[in-house]
C-alpha cells in the first residue's frame, strides 16, 4: 500500500518547540523546529493494521554543518541513534529510510535529540 504521510504540524503529532514555516520546501503548513536541547522531541502517533516490520521515512532539514543525532524511539523503546546529517541549508529537505517494527493498532514514534543542538527541522514521517 502507498505510505501514509503524518505531518509534524498536525495533531496528534507533538513538537516540543515551535511549528515554523520560515524556510521553503516543506510539506503541509509547516515543520517542527524542536527546542535546541537534549530531550526535546517530535512525536507521531500512527496506526498499523497488523504487527509487522515497516520502512519509516523521515523528512528533515539540517542547515548547520554538523550532524544532529537523535534517538528513534518506538513505543517507548529506543531502536537506534540516527545521524541527521547536514543537508546544506534549512531549505534543503532529505528523507531518511529507517526500518522499524510496528505493533497492531496505535504506535508512537518519537525522535529525541541526543546532543544539545537539538533536532533537525522535521517535516513529516511516512509509513
Ligand atoms: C535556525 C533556523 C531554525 C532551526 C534552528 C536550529 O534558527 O532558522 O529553523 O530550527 O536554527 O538550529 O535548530
Amino acid at each position: 500500500a502507498a505510505p501514509t504521510r503524518y505531518e509534524a504540524e498536525n495533531s496528534p503529532a507533538r513538537c516540543t518547540g515551535t511549528i515554523d514555516a520560515n524556510w521553503s520546501g516543506y510539506s503541509g503548513t509547516g515543520f517542527c523546529n524542536g527546542n535546541n536541547a537534549v530531550g526535546a522531541y517530535a512525536e507521531f502517533t500512527v496506526t498499523a493494521a497488523s504487527a509487522a516490520p515497516a520502512e519509516l521515512r523521515v523528512r528533515f532539514a539540517n542547515g548547520t554543518s554538523g550532524s544532529r543525532p537523535a534517538d528513534l524511539i518506538v513505543n517507548g523503546a529506543t531502536v537506534r541513534n540516527v545521524p541527521f546529517e547536514s543537508t546544506g541549508t534549512w531549505d534543503a529537505w532529505v528523507t531518511k529510510v529507517l526500518p522499524v517494527s510496528l505493533r497492531s493498532g496505535g504506535n508512537t514514534i518519537r525522535l529525541t535529540p541526543t546532543v544539545a543542538d537539538g533536532l533537525p527541522n522535521v517535516d513529516y514521517i511516512e509509513l
